[in-house]
């Protein structure tokens, strides 16, 4: 069987010759409802998902499911528009695979944003909450199995995970601009179901702030990579205290986090330009 390191390696070849060999600093995962970003990139080059070799296909209601190459203040970046979650029936490595390309492509930090829902009695729709550190409960891990040290240690830390600087840049930006915002603690789930309330509360409990089904994977591998991550995520539905609950739909997710995308991309583009 092809090893994981060589189809990364075929990947990252197809894209380089696909694009002239444009060199991305920058890499920006738009999260479910984030789509929209793209329409802010000085787009060079762009290709679906089903043209790239070794790539998934997304699947998902809201995820368009292609990489976009461009300029983005003033920075050279690729954007996965549309990602790859466990619970559409990928493998882990599937998920994680672009990233991995990514990482070979020369980024040399990694932007991800989501939808997610709030267990935090603070955290409301539209607001947005830059992640300072997770809980994984998902109940696979892309690392498993033999390692490749080409990519990466065995046991890679989990110190520092998320960039504190961006985080703090973040949230002064946001100050500025007006924009509620938070620092706070991710908790990853496998889904596709949202949770009960009894498992929101728990999710309280334990120490998150808002819980989502993605980003958790992506995460991992980046780091097993050294690769630099930061995390935006925009509440999407509000699950804790219960009276706050309300039935949730997909639709409902996609227009609350579509609403606060123009003020999550301003602070991204500040980011970037602070690179
Ligand atoms: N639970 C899990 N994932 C989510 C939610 C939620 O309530 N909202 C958006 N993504």
């Amino acid at each position: 069987m092809e090893h994981l390191f060589d189809k990364v390696q075929e990947t990252v070849a197809f894209l380089h010759a696909y694009t002239q060999s444009f060199q991305p600093q920058a890499g920006i995962i738009l999260g479910t409802g984030l789509g929209n970003l793209t329409d802010s990139i000085e787009i060079t080059h762009e290709i679906p998902y089903s043209e790239i070799p070794h790539f998934p296909v997304s699947t998902v209601e809201g995820h368009a499911g292609r990489l976009v190459f461009g300029r983005l203040a003033g920075k050279n970046i690729v954007a996965m528009a549309g990602r790859f979650h466990y619970y559409e029936g990928y493998s882990m490595q599937q998920v994680t695979f672009p990233i991995r390309v990514l990482k070979y492509l020369g980024i040399q930090q990694l932007f991800i944003s989501n939808a997610a829902g709030s267990v935090n009695a603070h955290m409301n729709v539209g607001d947005i909450v830059f992640i300072r550190d997770h809980i994984n409960l998902q109940p696979e891990n892309p690392l498993r199995g033999k390692n490749d040290e080409r990519f990466g240690l065995r046991f890679p830390d989990l110190l520092n995970l998320y960039n504190k600087k961006l985080n703090n840049k973040a949230l002064q930006l946001a100050k500025e601009l007006g924009i509620p915002a938070h620092i706070g603690v991710y908790v990853a789930t496998q889904g596709p179901n949202l949770e009960t309330p009894a498992e929101y509360r728990f999710f309280n409990i334990i120490g998150g702030d808002v819980v989502g089904m993605s980003t958790v994977p992506e995460v991992l591998v980046a780091k097993h990579m050294q690769l630099p991550v930061w995390v935006a995520s925009v509440v999407s539905n509000k699950c804790f205290p219960i009276e706050e609950i309300a039935e949730t739909t997909v639709e409902e997710v996609i227009n609350a986090v579509a609403q606060t995308e123009p003020k999550l991309s301003k602070i991204l583009t500040h980011l970037l330009e602070s690179l």
